[in-house]
């Protein structure tokens, strides 16, 4: 470790491959994480971030692409787990240049590692770096591409709300229920208008004024409330916690109302305790990479030629998939998070050990 400029912190243990990329030209610093290709090529985002160090940068890459593994095993795709991360800031360091000497990097991996879109990183960059790589995903409709990922990421959460109501009160519908949406983006919009087309009345939260004036005008329908502290103590049947990381922390768990969690933010639990702290307050909490994986599974659709309807179905089958985690969670006794480690984990050895048997 210590590639760059100091010594990595994690160990990287567990993962195939981690690749270190430089262009002192450019300026471009780059880790690729694959943590694991059981199931096929690893597909993954990159992350564009001013990390306060190198070590940091490894580690983010580190977790993140283990992640993707469950994550993408989970979705049934037939694709391993892999991310990257650009260590710089956005706003300051990118540029044409330095995104295609990291496509290049892709490429030079010769379609172990699909790219696409994440934090701080654009449907129109993933352009540019196509523009140097065959393996990058989440490109523009024009150039082939799967569009905004969170048009089935939303759809997904929705799947996955359906069956913890299932679950929870007998019915896959969230007619009649009440639901607090935090955070109205690109998922907590379309996410709003699935719960109200199905029936739900929906309360909802934002810090960007521009997001509540949407709703506004959108769906006046819509109760707004000042902070997510607000929407947490409200009168609410399920949470969907949809902006940042971290929303469900000991605090939120103490007051929160609701029976059910099911949200698009990522990394929602702030601590791995906290899915345990659910289970014991009866509410129920439908882990994050399960419900969210529409947009991967939107984006990992362009391998084959970006078909929306069949991208569609593939996302459509959260609701299995989540029913399944929470059958077996009750089954043995776990929270849905252990369950649903266990199914991934399951499918990466099971589907991955096929390629022991020779083929001539
Ligand atoms: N877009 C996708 O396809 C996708 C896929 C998987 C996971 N996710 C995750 O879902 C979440 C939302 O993604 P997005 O694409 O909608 O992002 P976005 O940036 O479009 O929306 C996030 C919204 O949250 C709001 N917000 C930020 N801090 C807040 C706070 N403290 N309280 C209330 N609102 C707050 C922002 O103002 C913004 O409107 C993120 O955690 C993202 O990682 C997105």
């Amino acid at each position: 470790m210590g590639v760059f400029t100091s010594t990595g912190g994690q160990d990287p243990a567990g993962h195939e491959q981690v690749v270190f990329c430089q262009d002192r030209h450019t300026g471009l610093k780059a880790i690729i994480g694959i943590y694991s290709t059981a199931l096929g090529p690893a597909l993954g985002g990159t992350r564009f971030y001013p990390y306060t160090n190198e070590d940091a940068a490894l580690n983010d890459v580190l977790d993140l692409s283990r992640g993707m593994a469950y994550k993408n095993a989970l979705a049934g795709l037939d694709l391993g787990g892999g991310k990257a991360v650009i260590w710089g800031d956005p706003e300051l360091d990118k540029s044409e240049a330095l995104l295609r000497a990291y496509g290049r990097f892709v490429q030079s991996l010769g379609g172990r590692y699909y790219t696409a879109c994440d934090v701080g990183t654009y449907v129109a960059d993933m352009d540019v770096i196509a523009r140097e790589t065959r393996f990058v995903t989440g490109r523009s409709v024009e150039h082939g591409g799967a569009g905004d990922s969170s048009v089935l990421t939303a759809w997904g959460v929705f799947q996955g709300m359906r069956a913890a109501a299932e679950h929870v009160w007998g019915s896959p519908t969230l007619a009649g229920r009440r639901v607090g949406v935090a955070g109205l983006g690109k998922v907590g919009k379309h996410l709003t208008a699935h719960l109200l087309d199905d029936g739900a009345s929906v309360v909802a939260t934002d810090v960007s004024e521009s997001a509540l004036r949407w709703a506004r005008e959108t769906y006046p329908q819509v109760d707004l409330v000042a902070d997510t502290a607000a929407l947490v103590a409200a009168d609410i049947d399920v949470y969907a916690p949809c902006a940042l990381g971290g929303a469900l922390d000991d605090d939120t768990v103490a007051t929160l109302r609701a029976r059910v969690v099911t949200g698009g933010a990522n990394n929602q639990l702030a601590h791995p305790g906290i899915d345990k702290l659910l289970a014991d307050r009866g509410i129920l909490y439908t882990p994050d990479y399960v419900v969210n994986a529409g947009g991967v599974i939107q984006v990992a659709d362009e391998i084959e030629g970006f078909n929306f309807e069949r991208a569609k179905l593939r996302a459509t089958r959260i609701f299995d998939t989540t029913r399944e985690i929470l059958r077996l969670a009750d089954a043995e006794g776990v929270p849905p998070a252990a369950a649903a480690d266990r199914l991934a984990e399951r499918r990466m050895a099971e589907v991955g050990r096929l390629r022991t048997i020779h083929l001539s």
